[in-house]
């Protein structure tokens, strides 16, 4: 009787009661749990989601279990350059249409997902290089700097509706990404991901500081205008 019930209670989300068993059922089809990143530019082209095999040196654990249960869109592409760009009015748009909805857990299994997930640290290497500062930035230095200096804003959005559309939007970024993981990316994406499309920019460590306060203050702008 006991064990039928326990069956009950953890069985119904299928293999939901173990983080582990979800992910590798679940969501390996889509996303590389295991690592190594692609070596190739056909492995590049061929994935169907981001790598999360680095997933506990890359988020924030609470924004994990709140995104899985309501995923939204991150990279207003698509993955990765598929076909989801048409010929619009004003220039290339986004074919909203042909992009699918990501699928959306429970509470439970998206806190135990999430949990496993912050498990997979391959490269505290890479993070522990970082420090990060408490410093400051205004909005206006912060986005003339990613976007007429740095030239970031090509290929991120700074808003919803402004920016590049090749890469992730960063004006959630703070609110998904640990600091020193995007401290990490901004100096070399190749040292996470040798077939990333972000080049690596050489950027000086103020400049690398100015930007994760920057992204800093645009999330938590973001937020406050919910
Ligand atoms: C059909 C393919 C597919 C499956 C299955 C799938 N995902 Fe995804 N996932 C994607 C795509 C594509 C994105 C990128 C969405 C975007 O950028 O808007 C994504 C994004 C994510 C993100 C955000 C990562 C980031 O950096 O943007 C997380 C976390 C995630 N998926 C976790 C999961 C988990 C956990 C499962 C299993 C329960 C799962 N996914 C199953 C395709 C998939
Ligand atoms: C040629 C296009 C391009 C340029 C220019 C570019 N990026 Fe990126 N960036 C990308 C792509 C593509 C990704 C990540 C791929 C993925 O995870 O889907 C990325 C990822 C990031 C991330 C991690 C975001 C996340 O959601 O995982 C940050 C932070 C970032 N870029 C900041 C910058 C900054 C700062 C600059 C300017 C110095 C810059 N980028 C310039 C394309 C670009």
């Amino acid at each position: 009787m006991r064990k039928t019930i326990f069956a009950i209670l953890l069985g119904f989300s299928g293999a939901g009661f173990a983080g582990g068993g979800m992910l590798q059922n679940e969501c390996s089809t889509c996303h590389n749990i295991t690592g190594p990143a692609a070596q190739t530019l056909k492995e590049a082209f061929e994935k169907k989601g981001p790598d999360l095999f680095y997933a506990g040196n890359k988020y924030r654990q609470e924004w994990l279990v709140s995104w899985l249960q309501k995923p939204q869109r991150i990279r207003p592409a698509g993955m990765y350059y598929g076909n989801h760009i048409k010929a619009g009015a004003k220039g290339d748009e986004v074919d909203v249409s042909t992009l699918n909805e990501h699928v959306a857990l429970s509470k439970a299994d998206a806190t135990s997902v999430a949990a496993e997930l912050m498990r997979l640290k391959p490269h505290d290497d890479l993070t522990a290089k970082e420090k990060i500062g408490a410093g400051a930035i205004s909005k206006q230095m912060g986005e003339m700097a990613f976007n007429k200096f740095l030239g970031c804003m090509a290929c991120h959005l700074i808003e919803p509706e402004y920016g590049g559309l090749s890469g992730p939007e960063v004006y959630t970024a703070a609110k998904r990404l640990q600091p020193e993981y995007m401290a990490s990316y901004i100096r070399s994406p190749q040292a996470w991901d040798p077939k990333s499309w972000m080049p690596n920019k050489h950027l000086s460590d103020i400049n690398i500081q100015k930007m994760v306060n920057y992204l800093k203050v645009l999330s938590e702008e973001t937020e406050n205008a919910k």
